[in-house]
Formats: structure tokens, C-alpha cells, sequence
């Protein structure tokens, strides 16, 4: 089954891996959710402990995941099919492959929801709705919308045909090319958004919310949220990232790739985090720690109520629309590459029916925010229980069953030739840090995540 040269292409060069990884690493993860859970639990202290985890959870799982597809050269679930086949392994191996893609649809649903705010809010910015708004306002203006069911659905749809239809595309002609287009025109936006911070915003209260080391504000919940947030900020456990290193050229060095991909993500969650707070703190009214309202609500007031707000407010929102549509057709891809590998589809036809069925389920997200409010699944609404039962279960769940699977499960030789191309040093260090490191901390999250939701 395993041939150089998968079926559906190959990126151009080890660039385009890099920046289609780091596409899908860059998105609603790094823009709207790091710069506020780093502000709720302690700053620098946070991000200190997120940088930890980033390097000795997050990218030897990387590597791990990135060296799977390309050993298997398909889809996540015919690549774990191949390897446990060839190594005469229990098929039960499969489920990492079986989860990480439901996973990645799953996250899609209520992705694209959110991305429809974003897209939704760069016309409110254009037209100039915030200019000179009051917080109040700029709130009843988020609730209206999350009350409005068709404006919300108008918004997914939208976002998800801008998905598939990259998909389509194809590797090389679909996503090759977007990336390429896209993450140059991400960088650019935000440094335009870091200067416009820097000149209109506090920037020193800004950099000291984000990097002062308030120890005491770091709790345990903290660190557990560190160590989550690392896997859905490098879209891992997902098969997002194995399904992109199936494409990935045969002798790039992996290692190298994934620190440049996990140095990437992690220095635009943080020049997002200097972008964002100078500007908030820019207008006293706001609370930097107010979670998903930031960026709907307290950027908007900022944006409205600074010089050239209106053009950095709408630039602003097509930033996080590119950040959010380059990861979601990563979240597709590895589906969409499983239906025209073992069941015969066209690329088209794969797209559109995955495509429709995120656009379903995705509808419960839309109603949770209105009409089903109250309906609630253990607790959660059910936008809430998809992202509980996906970030908080199926990713970590992937994330160990991956690092058990690479440090224990395959033959070290297989894995050292297929990672052939790192040194000694880094190929053992890596190993110790898969086989110990990685999957113990992946485990103490897993417990105390499922621990403290229910107690
Ligand atoms: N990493 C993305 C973010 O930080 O927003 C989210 C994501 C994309 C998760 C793709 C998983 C994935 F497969």
C-alpha cells in the first residue's frame, strides 16, 4: 500500500509543509484563546509553563505524528491500517487513526460557527458599527447575533464552502496554493496589527499583563489548561498533522520541520497576545480576562474607539477569517483523503458530503447559542460538550495512544529508519522524551481534566 509518493500528491518542498502545518497550527487557538487563558492564569508564569509543554509534549508528539504519515504515505486511518498490518499488530491500533479523524470533523462543526462570527464581524467593523461604541452596546451587538439563527447559519455555510472548496484543490493545486497565499498575507496583518497596538494601545501594561510572572496566579488547572491548549494549538491527536506529513517530501528532516512549525505557532500566539492587549488596555472599561467576549466584544470596543480603528478592526477580523479557514481544511483533509482512498469517491463529491454532515452537526452549536440553551448533555450545552468531548477526551486520548504507540508499540529500528535522516542525539532524545515524557503528562491531563469536570 505504502508507496514514495501517496495518491493525493505531495507538497512542492519541505516550505510548503511547514507553512501548511503551521496553517493549520495558526487559528482561533492562537489569536482568540491563548492571549486570554494566558491572561486568567498568571501571565508569564502561564506561558512559561505552555512553552514547556509545547517542547516536550507537543513537538516530539509532532514528530511522532508528522513520521507515521509519512511512513503510511494515506489517510490517518489507512496509514495506522498499513503500519499495524505490517508490524502484526492488533487492529485495535486503528482507533488512533479512526478518532483523530472524527475528531477533526467534529472540531469542524462548531469551528466553522466561530469562524462565521469572525467573517460576520469584518463587515460590522467595514461599515463602521463600532465606531465610537459603549461596551454595553458592543455586547448587545454579540448577543443579538448568537440570537439570530440564520445570521449564524448564513455565516457557517459560507465558511465551510470557502473549506471545501480549497479541498477540492486537491494537495498541491488546493492546499499547496492557499497556504502559500494565505500565511505570508497572516504575517503581514499581524505585524500591521502589533505596530497599530504599539503606537494607538498600552503597549507596557500590554507586555507586562502578558510576560510578568505572577506565580502565585498559576494553579494546577492552570497547568492542565497549559498542557490541553498545546494539543489544540498544534492540531494535534486530530490526524490533521499525520495526514500533512503523508505529503511531506521523503528526506526532509523531520525534526527541524516540526520545531520550525511549533516555533511559528508559538511566536504568533504570543505576538497576537502583544497585539491584542495593548489595545485593550488602551480602553479601561474592558476586562482582559474575559474569555470569548474578547475578541467579539472588548476588541470591537477598543477598535471603535481608537484613530484608524475602522481599517485595523476589519483588517483585523480577515486576519483571524485566514487564521481559521487554513486550519479548518486541515481538519477535513484527513476524511476526505480516507473516502477517495478506500471507498471510491471523487475528491468533489468527498468534500461536499463531509462538508454537509460538519454543516449538520455544526447546527447544534448554532441552536446552543439561542433556542437550546438550556438543553443541556452532562452539564454542557452541546457547543460546549463537542468542544469538552474533543479537546478534553479525544485529543489527549490520541495524543497517548500516538506517543505509546511510537515509543513502545513499533519496532525502534522502523522508527529510527524512518527518521534516518536525524543524528543520534536528537533521534534518542527524542525517543526518551516520547516514550516517558510525553505520554505521562498526556495521562495526568487526561485524569485530572476528566477528575475535575466531574467532581
Ligand atoms: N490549531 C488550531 C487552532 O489553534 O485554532 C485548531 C485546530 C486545527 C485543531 C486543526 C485541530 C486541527 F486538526
Amino acid at each position: 500500500m505504502n508507496s514514495k509518493r501517496g495518491i493525493h500528491g505531495a507538497w512542492s518542498s519541505r516550505w510548503t509543509f511547514i507553512l501548511a502545518a503551521t496553517g493549520s497550527a495558526v487559528g482561533l487557538g492562537n489569536i482568540w484563546k491563548f492571549p486570554y487563558i494566558a491572561g486568567e492564569n498568571g501571565g508569564g508564569a502561564f506561558v512559561l509553563v505552555y512553552l514547556l509543554c509545547i517542547l516536550m509534549v507537543g513537538m516530539p508528539i509532532m514528530m511522532a505524528e508528522v513520521m507515521l504519515g509519512r511512513c503510511g504515505r494515506h489517510s490517518p486511518i489507512n496509514t495506522m491500517r498499513y503500519l499495524t498490518e505490517k508490524a502484526g499488530l492488533h487492529g485495535a491500533w486503528n482507533a488512533i487513526g479512526w478518532l483523530g479523524v472524527v475528531a477533526g470533523l467534529m472540531i469542524l462543526s462548531y469551528y466553522a460557527v466561530i469562524a462565521g462570527w469572525a467573517l460576520h464581524y469584518i463587515g460590522h467593523m467595514a461599515s463602521g458599527t463600532f465606531q465610537g461604541v459603549s461596551a454595553e452596546k458592543a455586547d448587545s451587538i454579540f448577543n443579538t447575533l448568537l440570537a439570530d439563527r440564520n445570521t449564524l447559519i448564513f455565516w457557517q455555510t459560507i465558511f465551510l464552502l470557502l473549506t471545501v472548496t480549497v479541498v477540492i484543490g486537491g494537495v498541491t493545486k488546493g492546499l499547496g496554493v492557499a497556504v502559500r497565499v494565505l500565511m505570508p498575507q497572516l504575517f503581514v496583518l499581524l505585524v500591521l496589527l502589533l505596530v497599530f497596538g504599539y503606537q494607538q494601545g498600552d503597549f507596557a501594561r500590554g507586555f507586562s499583563f502578558l510576560f510578568s510572572f505572577n506565580y502565585k496566579a498559576l494553579t494546577w488547572e492552570g497547568v492542565l489548561e497549559a498542557l490541553g491548549h498545546a494539543f489544540f494549538t498544534l492540531s494535534l491527536g486530530m490526524g490533521a498533522i499525520m495526514a500533512y506529513g503523508a505529503y511531506m517530501p521523503e528526506h526532509a528532516r523531520i525534526g527541524r520541520t516540526v520545531v520550525a512549525v511549533g516555533f511559528l505557532d508559538t511566536l504568533i500566539a504570543l505576538v497576537a497576545g502583544l497585539a491584542i492587549f495593548p489595545i485593550v488596555f488602551a480602553n479601561p472599561t474592558i476586562e482582559p480576562g474575559s474569555g470569548p467576549g474578547l475578541m467579539f466584544v472588548s476588541l470591537p470596543v477598543a477598535f471603535g474607539n481608537m484613530p484608524g480603528g475602522l481599517l485595523f478592526g476589519s483588517v483585523f477580523f480577515v486576519l483571524v477569517t485566514l487564521a481559521a479557514w487554513s486550519s479548518a481544511i486541515s481538519l477535513i483533509e484527513p476524511a476526505v483523503a480516507y473516502l477517495v482512498e478506500s471507498r471510491n469517491f471523487h475528491r468533489i463529491t468527498a468534500n461536499l458530503l463531509l462538508g454537509l454532515l460538519a454543516w449538520v452537526v455544526g447546527l447544534g452549536s448554532v441552536l446552543s447559542f439561542n433556542v437550546w440553551s438550556e438543553s443541556l448533555i452532562a452539564g454542557f450545552n452541546f457547543f460546549e460538550f463537542m468542544d469538552f468531548l474533543t479537546s478534553s477526551v479525544m485529543l489527549p486520548l490520541t495524543g497517548l495512544f500516538i506517543a505509546i504507540f511510537v515509543g513502545w508499540i513499533m519496532r525502534p529500528q522502523s522508527v529510527r529508519d524512518e527518521l534516518s535522516d536525524e543524528s543520534d542525539r536528537v533521534f534518542w532524545l527524542w525517543r526518551i522524551i516520547v516514550r516517558y515524557v510525553s505520554p505521562l503528562a498526556v495521562l495526568v491531563v487526561f485524569v485530572m481534566g476528566i477528575y475535575k469536570t466531574f467532581s
